[in-house]
């Protein structure tokens, strides 16, 4: 038995299909690294400070001194009877590149568990969909979030992603009923109509810039692209970064879905003082969630550091909003006939509420007496979460569909005749106004399978975030394929790693297909992991139709509540926006990069050019998509 004896390979098990074959895939062109170069300075130039950034200065203090600590401790502290084998290397590896890619190459070299000693502490990292299960599921109740509760605490208070095991049992029971379905169809709504609103940006951002005034983002776009040339290059077209557009439109529906206050950054001219402030607590919230030393808990450094005193200026200004929406919803849900119980609540007519947040819900559901700071706490984890997520699967979309033209077309055909069946009601509603808002519905959510499974897809080779962070509560002697996690191991579950894996995805691990969704793969071939099932596929492939190779939204007791929302939303996004606009890719795809954070961005926006797409497409595209749609056949029907 492995127990205490090495790798995973020695198990004879699925862990050890991870070894043979990886180098060379991960030395392939397939596989985007980082590529050298600047970093865009919108992310990075307020990173604490130039003098102390690990980071840039690879080799820097910070870096010698982990290294130190881990030559010396070798992890000491943790006791070792894991079984599982050791990272060795440089730790400037951990610190000079996205930490999900240092967990990339030693998952090729070590297997589906492996122990990473880092100073006095140790880390278990798991990429084996079996032992992902394990944790996550079936002995999910010795797991806490550990070092990111410790990390976003400060942030999000109790809020559901740090709360404590107990906590977390009771907000969810909460929390998960205000997504129920008439909510998630009313927001269905929010969605068109805030893609909409970017759909306009966007085409003002180009009047402007034919009228000769390059906007704000065509300047900052075509710094990063490298010249005054680009819109040229393009048609005459003009360039914009869609990972910025997409932040603004996702934060603009979270605000309408959680509180029922839109934030304006999609219209906005200039940025408002709570928008600034929700995107200083955000970049904080990523950084803390990258950064292994916590020198925001010294009481000197936490003052002196400029990033610091900046982010807890923001958090004092969200809070204070946050507050006030928590007391306004109260006031409103009292004036409104009060509290009342969840299936009253859920039933609801929503088409008609003048309040459908999840706020107003939590506040009205009867016998759920949470303090105004458990409120505001949610709110803040809810905002949080609901908003970089989704954009950065927006972001990955669109490159992967700038890249793939037959792809894009194929769902254009999905995409075009729903949305025309869409315009020709909102205009006749409109007493023959085309200009219209178009309003999609979770039917036609449903009824786009290849763009559902682009979302899916794009989880996959960006999974939002890279890694789940897990501590043991109490040791767990029954990890599958013979190992141990002791008592208060910190285990990152890579789900990078998880969803490119040779030995469960097969060898087109690395491309971009859609479609691998839309039938079975991998049943029989790795012990200990049942394969992928397209009938169980559901709304999207996820944790049970994957047995765990797949877990876009987490799993178990703490996965994702906004997992539906969040794919109708990102998929009325792109059907809007595609149908709208034809984007084109204005850098080399090798420039895009990515970068890691809580979520993965790219290194240098998604430049892109953009047009209108004129004339839209009618008749013959209803044909088109029947054709796409028998293709795939299958994956429709399993929309649940
Ligand atoms: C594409 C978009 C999204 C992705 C990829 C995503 C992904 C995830 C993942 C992987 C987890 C599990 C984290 C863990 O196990 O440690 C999670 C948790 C969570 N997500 Fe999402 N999410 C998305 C959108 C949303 C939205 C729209 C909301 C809310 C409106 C939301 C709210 C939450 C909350 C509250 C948790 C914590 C649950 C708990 O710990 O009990 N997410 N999300």
């Amino acid at each position: 038995a492995p127990r205490g004896s090495g790798r995973a390979a020695d198990d004879g098990g699925a862990a050890g299909g991870y070894e043979s074959g990886y180098e060379s895939d991960y030395e392939s062109e397939r596989y985007r690294p980082v590529p050298p170069g600047p970093r865009k300075d919108r992310r990075e130039a307020n990173w604490l400070m130039d003098t102390f950034n690990p980071r840039a200065e690879a080799g820097g203090v910070f870096d010698m001194v982990a290294q130190r600590l881990t030559d010396a401790f070798d992890g000491a502290f943790s006791r070792d009877i894991s079984g599982a084998p050791v990272a060795r290397g440089d730790i400037s590896a951990l610190l000079a590149e996205p930490l999900f890619k240092a967990l990339y190459a030693w998952f090729l070299e070590l297997g589906g568990i492996y122990r990473l000693p880092f100073g006095p502490k140790s880390f278990i990292v798991v990429s084996d969909p079996a032992i992902a299960r394990h944790i996550l599921k079936d002995n999910a109740a010795n797991y806490s979030k550990g070092l990111l509760s410790e990390i976003l605490k400060p942030i999000m208070g109790d809020g559901l992603i740090p709360a404590s095991p107990e906590i977390a049992a009771k907000r969810r029971k909460v929390i998960l009923p205000s997504v129920h379905n008439a909510y998630l169809r009313r927001m269905m709504s929010t969605f068109s109509l805030t893609a909409a609103e970017l759909g306009d940006a966007i085409e003002e951002n180009r009047a402007r810039q034919v009228v000769g005034g390059a906007g704000e983002q065509t300047q900052s776009a075509r710094g990063a692209s490298g010249g005054e040339d680009q819109a040229q290059q393009h048609g005459g077209g003009f360039v914009i970064d869609m990972e910025q557009q997409f932040n603004h439109v996702t934060l603009d529906i979270v605000g309408r879905a959680v509180f029922n206050q839109t934030f304006g950054s999609v219209q906005a001219v200039e940025e408002t003082e709570i928008v600034r402030a929700v995107y200083d607590v955000l970049k904080e919230a990523d950084h803390r969630a990258t950064f292994f030393l916590p020198y925001w808990d010294d009481p000197l450094l936490g003052r002196v550091v400029p990033r610091q005193a900046r982010f807890r200026r923001a958090l004092r200004v969200l809070n204070e909003r946050l507050s006030e929406l928590v007391g306004s919803a109260r006031a409103a849900s009292a004036a409104e006939g009060g509290q009342d119980d969840l299936e009253r609540l859920q039933q609801r007519d929503y088409a008609n509420v003048r309040d459908p947040s999840m706020l107003r819900f939590l506040v009205d559901m009867r016998g759920e007496d949470a303090t105004d700071n458990q409120l505001r706490d949610d709110l803040m984890t809810l905002l949080i979460a609901g908003h970089e997520t989704t954009s950065a699967v927006l972001t990955w979309a669109l490159f992967e569909l700038s890249q793939d033209p037959e792809l894009l077309a194929d769902v254009l055909a999905e995409v075009d005749p729903i949305m025309e069946t869409r315009e020709r009601e909102a205009a006749e509603a409109a007493g023959g106004d085309s200009s219209a808002v178009p309003i999609l519905t979770m039917d036609d959510v449903k009824d786009m399978p290849l763009l559902r499974c682009t979302v899916a897809e794009t989880l996959r080779l960006y999974p939002q975030p890279p890694v789940l962070i897990r501590r043991s509560i109490e040791d767990d002697m029954s990890v599958p394929r013979g190992f141990n996690i002791v008592k208060n191991s910190d285990v990152f579950i890579s789900t990078y790693n998880l969803h490119r894996s040779r030995a469960t995805y097969g060898p087109d691990v690395e491309e971009f297909k859609p479609r691998r969704w839309m039938s079975d793969f991998g049943q029989g071939e790795v012990e200990g992991w049942d394969g992928y099932r397209a009938s169980a596929m559901g709304l999207y492939p996820n944790e049970s139709s994957s047995d765990f190779a797949f877990l876009p939204f987490g799993a178990g007791n703490r996965k994702c509540v906004g997992d539906v929302f969040a794919v109708c939303e990102a998929v009325t996004i792109l059907a809007v926006l595609l149908r709208r606009m034809r984007f084109e890719l204005a850098i080399a795809p090798e420039e895009v990069g990515m970068v890691t954070a809580a979520t993965i961005h790219t290194e240098s926006g998604l430049i892109m050019s953009a047009e209108r797409r004129e004339p839209p497409l009618t008749g013959a595209s209803a044909a088109h998509a029947r054709k796409a749609h028998g293709a795939g056949a299958g994956a429709g029907a399993g929309a649940g």
